[in-house]
């Protein structure tokens, strides 16, 4: 079965590809296709969503998509879906160290900590069969950051199922716990599933 991957991004296919035990993924670039659609919904599902139906609509094809961010009690569920926009105006695009500096700061005098990365996947086979998973991973928002592997915010993720900060956990642990990875290893089985019948 061939799969498109909603994104536009290398890193991320390179990733999904791990996750997904090898599973082969098509980049729409890799094809010529241009794709850059507004993820412009309230959730990660809406975005996920958004990102598959505008890729299935040009390649008619099965597609996956994904959505992440990080959402955080203390600051009513931000920064949410503009986790990988946080603190970005017009003028200025903040580094990942930036990011998680200003949530930092945020989160000063907040005494519930706790926090939730989320990831939606959204599978289409065709218009008429669509999957969603949702996966969370639990944690605590830190008061400094350490620990130099991962990506984005995890040197200042404290994951409560690993008892570490995210970017201290060995390479290849951080799979997991991580909202990835769970939603991952769901989607994989669903692929599995899919292939099987097909055979
Ligand atoms: P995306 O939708 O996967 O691009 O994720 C949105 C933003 O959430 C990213 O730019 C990262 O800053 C952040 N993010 C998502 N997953 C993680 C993670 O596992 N660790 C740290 N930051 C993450």
């Amino acid at each position: 079965m061939k799969l498109y991957f909603a994104s536009g991004n290398s890193h991320k296919k390179e990733e999904m590809t791990r996750l997904l035990g090898g599973f082969a993924l098509v980049l729409p670039k890799e094809e010529g296709i241009e794709f850059d659609p507004e993820e412009n919904g309230s959730t990660f599902i809406e975005n996920a969503l958004i990102k598959a139906e505008a890729l299935y609509s040009i390649v008619h094809q099965p597609v996956l998509a994904d959505d992440s961010g990080l959402m955080v009690k203390a600051l009513g569920g931000a920064p949410g879906v503009h986790t990988a926009r946080y603190g970005d105006d017009a003028g200025k695009k903040l580094s990942a160290r930036e990011k998680y500096m200003l949530l930092l700061k945020n989160m000063e005098g907040k005494e519930d900590r706790s926090a939730t990365f989320v990831t939606a996947l959204c599978l289409i086979l065709s218009p008429e069969r669509k999957y969603i998973i949702q996966e969370t991973c639990e944690g605590e928002i830190a008061t400094s950051p350490s620990g130099t592997n991962g990506f984005g915010y995890d040197p200042v993720f404290f994951v409560n199922d690993a008892g570490m900060i995210a970017a201290e956990l060995p390479e290849g642990d951080k799979d997991i716990y991580s909202h990835r990875g769970k939603a991952a290893r769901k989607m994989l089985t669903l692929l599995k599933e899919e292939l099987n019948d097909k055979e």
